[in-house]
């Protein structure tokens, strides 16, 4: 006879989860069991192509040779140790980080996550300019932290904390006109996606974006780009900023950082950090050794792979493959890609689903995302092709 620990190791963990965890997440109806490459296998034996990469995080498929022995033998070496200290590992993670980054961005404050990242950055925009007031962009999402979902989008739905640290302002997104007038000497900062990525994979227009960073000049606030979904070459560039030819003043990235490791990096140029010193911003286990382990490799496999090229080409053979069936047009950039359906979009996620495909929806209730892994393959994208090809345009 079993013992009541193994009856319910037995039980779903859908089930489990739900009887110890705060039911905060709409789950997925499988569970996966293991991962390689781009395919997720599942505890009842299917095999599902991830084309979502668990919110835009698995930058490099499951399993990537280097990145586990990079922070197996990191973990073997020197588990942790904090800021306290300085770490060769740290300094690593960090020269390579900013040798990707755009020009300018010479200093890294390490964190956890892309809420953490952009807590600091606008905590950093109020410090170094003096001023109290933020601008963001309609439609935008920067986490669920106090600031950083004080400069999300609607987050009035679920802030929760009784009052905002700042005064915030949205520019409706691509409106020049709106953003020259709202940005003057009272601004902080302002922050933007230039791929809103939980806004549908919306790509901000570049005239938009180069009235930002002129505006933002022009009155001595800070341009902050939130690369926390389109950074660590998601768009085909290491930044997408990258792709416009701007520099950001303060720029943030986590997700695809560490691969699949949690982390989060705040960059900025070293005028900017000279602002800073001892006690004014902290944090325990940013810059740890295995996220840092798990950054180098991760910035390595990049480079070494030609994954950027591979995400320019996979953009293209999608756009080229993909509009069929239920999709209608694609927007976005390399492969945070938003396929805008003829039907809710959670339909068509659920019938790929049925595919053995998964993608994810958006706030955009007709756009479906993808957030694959960089080293998706030619195959990948005919095998959703295909799959999109079986859904049956909606009949008007
Ligand atoms: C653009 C952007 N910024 C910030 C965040 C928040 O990141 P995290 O969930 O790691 O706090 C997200 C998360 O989806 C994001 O897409």
């Amino acid at each position: 006879m079993s013992t009541i620990n193994e009856q319910l190791l037995m039980l779903d963990p859908r089930i489990r989860e739900a009887s110890v965890t705060i039911p905060v997440y709409g789950q997925l109806p499988f569970v996966p069991e293991r991962a390689s490459g781009c395919d997720i296998f599942t505890k009842d034996g299917r095999r599902i192509l991830d084309l979502y990469g668990g919110h835009a995080v698995v930058a490099l498929g499951y399993g990537h040779p280097q990145l586990v022995k990079a922070i197996t033998e990191q973990s073997n070496k020197l588990l942790f140790q904090s800021n306290a200290v300085a770490l060769d590992i740290r300094a690593e993670a960090a020269e390579k980080l900013v040798g990707v980054a755009p020009d300018g961005l010479d200093r890294v404050f390490f964190v956890n996550s892309g809420a953490e990242a952009n807590e600091n950055a606008l905590r950093m925009a109020c410090m170094a300019t003096g001023r109290k007031k933020v601008l963001a962009i309609t439609e935008g999402f920067h986490g669920r932290t106090a600031a950083a979902a004080a400069v999300t989008w609607n987050s009035d739905r679920w802030y929760g904390f009784p009052t905002k640290p700042f005064e915030v302002d949205f520019i409706p997104r691509d409106d020049i006109a709106a953003a020259e007038e709202m940005i003057g000497t009272d601004i902080a900062a302002v922050i933007f996606e230039p791929v809103q990525g939980i806004a549908g994979a919306y790509d901000l227009s570049a005239e938009f974006i180069h009235a930002l960073r002129a505006a933002t000049q022009k009155h001595g606030a800070l341009l902050i780009a939130d690369e926390v979904q389109s950074g660590i070459g998601r768009c085909g560039h290491f930044f997408a900023v990258q792709a416009h030819q701007i520099q950001p003043d303060i720029l943030t990235s986590a997700k695809a950082l560490g691969g699949g490791i949690p982390c989060g990096a705040v960059m900025c140029s070293h005028t900017i950090a000279a602002k800073f010193g001892a006690g004014d911003l902290g944090s325990t286990f940013g810059g740890g050794p295995i996220a840092a382990a798990a950054i180098s490799a991760t910035i390595d496999a990049i480079e070494n792979e030609d994954l950027l090229m591979n995400v320019r080409r996979s953009e293209i053979a999608i756009r080229e493959q993909c509009v069929v069936g239920p999709i209608k047009r694609i927007q976005g950039m390399g492969l945070l890609l938003g396929l805008v359906c003829d039907r809710p979009a959670i339909e068509v996620r659920d019938a790929l689903l049925d595919h053995d495909i998964l993608t994810g929806t958006s706030n955009d209730p007709e756009v479906l995302r993808i957030l694959a892994p960089l080293v998706l393959e030619p195959g990948h994208i005919d095998h959703l092709a295909g799959a999109l090809k079986d859904i049956a345009p909606a009949i008007d």
